[in-house]
């Protein structure tokens, strides 16, 4: 059997399937020749300026790992996983009670196509065994941010979500526009083993459709297509931002984070696709 981007709309038209068969709108993959230090300054895969902490630089916050350990959508062109760090410096701007360290395509500048029409992101969440998140927090890991910074359009979150009573923390919950607060999906996250998502955003329509595997397992739809208030453009980030606890009012600025973190999170299989004609890649 050929090796090849399975697409919905060209399935017909095996001939066309090899290689990439939905065109691209941002490309978050990283080529083994690459290293830490090429983030630090422009490059065309990820901001060399946000989100980072006041004075760091991406090449203490980032870990790439070797090309054989990445997702299924990596290892089919070489690619690298990154992990995303945070530390007690990880603070961004006057946020000082957020730990955060994030990673934005470089294309994506808050206005471009990557908010617009119908497209589908690709991602892929590893834990690290060494570096635990501490889940009596809250963590965003994948979010879009609108343009206007009023509200996340989806949000992957793990941890204890602030104001909720999370059954079990240790939980992947993909939640739709904040604004709704509509839980579109979970699943428990679990170690070893790199949990696949695409998100089919139509931001014609204002709908999501969810889709997930774990390992090398073709992805699959877990929702139908969901209303969901996609509207408001902005940057989609990859990363950790750790939220406080006891937090009071402006939880940017108030609550507790315990010192001495050292926690990060594995990203594999960023890109994005676009959907407008139905293309999707459920495998790689
Ligand atoms: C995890 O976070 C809680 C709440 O901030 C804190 O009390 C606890 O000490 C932390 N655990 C570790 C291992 O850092």
């Amino acid at each position: 059997m050929v090796s090849s981007r399975f697409c919905l709309f060209f399935s017909l038209i095996p001939s066309l399937v090899a290689a990439q068969a939905c065109q691209l709108q941002f490309d978050g993959r990283i080529d083994a020749d690459l290293a830490a230090a090429d983030f630090d300054v422009p490059n065309d895969i990820f901001s060399e300026t946000f989100v980072i902490g006041q004075g760091l630089v991406f090449s203490k916050a980032l870990r790439l790992l070797p090309a054989a350990a990445g997702s299924s959508f990596d290892v089919d062109i070489g690619a690298e996983p990154v992990e995303v760090l945070i530390s007690d410096d990880s603070i961004f701007q006057d946020q000082v009670a957020f730990r955060r360290a994030e990673l934005l395509p470089a294309s994506n500048d808050g206005a471009d196509a990557s908010t617009q029409g119908v497209k589908t992101l690709h991602f892929s969440v590893l834990k690290d065994a060494v570096r635990p998140l501490n889940l009596s927090h809250e963590y965003q890991l994948v979010f879009l941010e609108s343009q206007d910074f009023s509200t996340n359009q989806f949000v992957l979150k793990t941890g204890s979500i602030l104001g909720q009573n999370t059954a079990d923390p240790d939980t992947l919950q993909l939640f739709g526009n904040l604004n709704d607060g509509q839980l579109l999906f979970s699943t428990a996250f679990t170690a070893g083993v790199f949990h696949n998502f695409a998100l089919t955003l139509d931001f014609d329509q204002l709908t999501t459709q969810v889709f997930f595997s774990r390992g090398g397992d073709a992805l699959a739809s877990v929702t139908d297509v969901l209303q969901n208030d996609v509207s408001g453009q902005g940057q989609f980030h990859f990363g950790v931002l750790k939220k406080p606890v006891g937090g009071v009012g402006d939880i940017t600025q108030n609550g507790d984070q315990p010192d001495a973190i050292n926690e990060g999170i594995i990203f594999g299989g960023i890109f994005q696709e676009d959907s407008a004609d139905g293309c999707i890649s459920l495998e790689p």
